[in-house]
């Protein structure tokens, strides 16, 4: 039985009824989120061919599905922030003024969902009920969209309770934009292949796309809710909204230390949220608590407490594999939806890199008979797998905490060929904002773009943040000065390759040396040199118990050549200059600085054991 006749928030009642008017769908449904809603949903689903059902013995309540290939990643260039002011939105995001685009959006709407359902998804971003949570509305017309918030959101009517009479929600309209007209059979993946937009309304926290049904683009929970919208209230509120994994290190004492770490999309946060140390570090655990989002706010007693506003992992399939990332496949072992994975005769999934060799019988993403030797990939670069967090063996078990988990360290990181040492320590709070702010990446297949190239992807927010750039920026340094104890901020590069073109850093579990350097530098427990980026450890400052890495060998990949840095400081001038007029002066003042260590002589800053080591958190 539905909720709806007992329904009394009028705000929802009423966005409900006008969306319907507008987009015409021939059924209004309310989801519960209950278990035998969701097996009718899947029995939809697999009617209308969107699901593949898996083998249900080796992949119990599983299946895989196939987007249309214009629909494959987020487009970054139709995403939109619709503030009043576009200096609001600033350089780095598109803008479009909110009426103009509500009126090119409303065109499309008209009639939009004709010959489809409307779904309403009542969703919480958070634990539900928890102060810190805060509740969405999705209207979508895709059945694969509430499948998918089902495990990446809390979703039902728990939420319809908390929200009551008058409580507010983030509006967040989805349509595929591909109705249909009577008689009109479905494919299996209707979208709209030529328009479509990612639009949001800041100063009215709401949400509305159109065209797409893949992932960020259409989960809107996601980024446009939990990142986009979400920044902007934290921007107003003094938190953080981030795209940083979150995990628990615990030291063979029993200690724990929190991090959260922003890597952009595809750069390993899902691997790093779930690493398992190499055996030979006895002692050492490390336990998830989120691999895409934190909401971080100031605790009362001044420090930083994270949380994870999401309910399930939505990650890379391409290179997860049982060496690369064990907790990963044994999350997706069962209720997963595979998404552009290739997909064999005997019900398996299977995508590069997850075993050495393919699978004989298999049918790649596009639906086309898999062939090695026509170099084409059985999963798409981007495929993902949608699984609940619960089912992680590293869950933390603080990850539902309403109160969230003490942050001691942020790692930032990109994905560098060259120029980005394996790992180094910013001098200060600030230093940190500035390497955050700076940071570059190689663009992935997790968005529509040019592949390779190094673009600036500031905190790896470049895609995600809600308002001018300038300002987050600035948001960070305020932040810095009114918590207590704040957490030391790192830089990382797992991706600096070889003069073959060979990754020179064995990296996944592998990190965790990093990950230990890290933690014992945030409790002063290990040493450090001084270079012009920051504070280094020495080779014999890292525990290489179980791996042959020599010393040559790790100065390679620590390496600050200062030719390269010059280079890189013109790349940091490019992103200041596009954000002139709202960067805040401490940024030219810590680039003069950065330069001027440049200047001196490498002897000065050599990883080399003879340097006397010096603890910055003790002296
Ligand atoms: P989004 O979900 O897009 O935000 O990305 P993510 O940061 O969670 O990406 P994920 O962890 O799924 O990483 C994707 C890619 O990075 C995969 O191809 C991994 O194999 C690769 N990767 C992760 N960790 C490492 C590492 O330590 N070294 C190397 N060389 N590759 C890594
Ligand atoms: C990312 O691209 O950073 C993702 C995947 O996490 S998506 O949700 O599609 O944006
Ligand atoms: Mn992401």
């Amino acid at each position: 039985m539905s909720y709806r006749n007992e329904l009394k928030n009028e705000k929802l009642i009423k966005w409900v009824e006008e969306v319907a008017r507008l987009t015409k769908p021939d059924n209004i449904y309310w989801c519960d989120g209950s278990e035998e809603e969701n097996e009718r949903m899947i029995q939809t689903l697999l009617d209308g061919g969107t699901f593949k059902k898996l083998d249900q013995e080796k992949h119990p309540g599983s299946y895989a599905c196939f987007s249309d290939p214009s629909d494959v990643a987020r487009v970054e260039d139709k995403t939109f922030i619709c503030s009043r002011r576009k200096e609001d939105a600033g350089p780095t995001n598109n803008w479009m003024d909110p009426t103009e685009m509500k009126g090119i959006l409303n065109g499309l709407y008209d009639g939009c969902m004709k010959g489809r359902t409307l779904y309403v998804i009542p969703f919480s971003m958070g634990p539900i009920g928890s102060d810190i949570a805060e509740i969405g509305v999705e209207l979508t017309d895709s059945a694969y969209v509430v499948v998918n918030m089902r495990i990446m959101t809390r979703m039902g009517k728990d939420v319809i309770d908390v929200l009551g009479e008058d409580g507010d929600f983030v509006k967040c309209l989805h349509s595929i934009g591909s109705p249909l007209e009577p008689g009109q059979k479905d494919v299996p993946w209707p979208c709209n292949p030529t328009t479509k937009y990612i639009s949001h309304f800041p100063e009215e926290n709401s949400i509305m796309s159109y065209g797409s049904g893949y992932g960020g683009n259409a989960l809107l929970g996601k980024k446009c809710f939990a990142l986009r919208i979400a920044s902007t209230m934290a921007r107003d509120n003094g938190w953080l909204a981030e795209h940083m994994l979150i995990l628990g290190v615990e030291s063979p004492e029993g200690e724990k230390t929190y991090v959260a770490a922003a890597f952009p999309s595809a750069c390993g946060k899902t691997n790093f949220a779930m690493l398992i140390p190499p055996k030979e570090m006895e002692g050492w655990k490390v336990t998830t608590i989120g691999d895409d989002i934190a909401w971080i706010k100031p605790g009362e007693d001044g420090r930083l407490y994270a949380i994870n506003p999401e309910a399930g992992f939505f990650g890379v399939a391409p290179g997860t594999n049982y060496d690369t990332n064990p907790n990963a496949m044994e999350s997706i072992k069962s209720n997963t939806i595979y998404t552009n994975c290739g997909i064999t005769d005997d019900g398996d999934v299977w995508w590069e890199g997850k075993t050495d060799e393919a699978p004989e019988n298999m049918t790649s993403w596009t639906g086309e008979r898999y062939d090695p030797a026509s170099g084409k990939p059985a999963a798409h670069p981007n495929a993902r797998f949608t699984a609940p967090a619960a089912q992680c063996p590293s869950i933390d078990p603080a990850w539902e905490d309403p109160a969230g988990v003490p942050i001691s360290a942020f790692i930032f990181g990109g994905r560098r060929a060259t120029a980005v040492p394996l790992v180094y320590q910013a001098f200060n709070w600030n230093f940190g904002v500035y390497l955050a702010a700076t940071m570059g990446s190689e663009m992935t297949a997790a968005a529509f773009g040019k592949m390779g190239q190094v673009r600036r992807d500031p905190f790896a927010q470049l895609p995600f943040a809600g308002y001018h750039m300038g300002d987050y920026i600035n948001h960070w340094l305020q932040l810095g000065r009114e918590i207590q104890n704040a957490p030391r901020i790192f830089g990382v590069n797992w991706f600096r390759k070889d003069e073959n073109g060979k990754f020179a850093w064995p990296g996944f579990g592998e990190n965790m040396r990093v990950l230990r350097w890290v933690v014992e530098r945030v409790k002063g427990e290990t040493s450090a040199v001084e270079s012009p980026l920051g504070w280094m450890p020495r080779y014999e400052d890292i525990d290489w118990r179980g791996l042959d890495f020599t010393e040559e060998e790790f100065n390679k990949v620590m390496d600050i050549d200062t030719e390269v840095w010059k280079q890189e400081l013109l790349g940091h001038e490019e992103l200041f200059s596009k954000l002139y007029n709202k960067l805040p002066k401490e940024i030219f003042f810590m680039r003069e600085l950065l330069v001027s260590g440049l200047w001196r002589s490498p002897e000065h800053w050599s990883l080399a054991p003879e340097r006397p080591p010096v603890n910055p958190n003790i002296d």
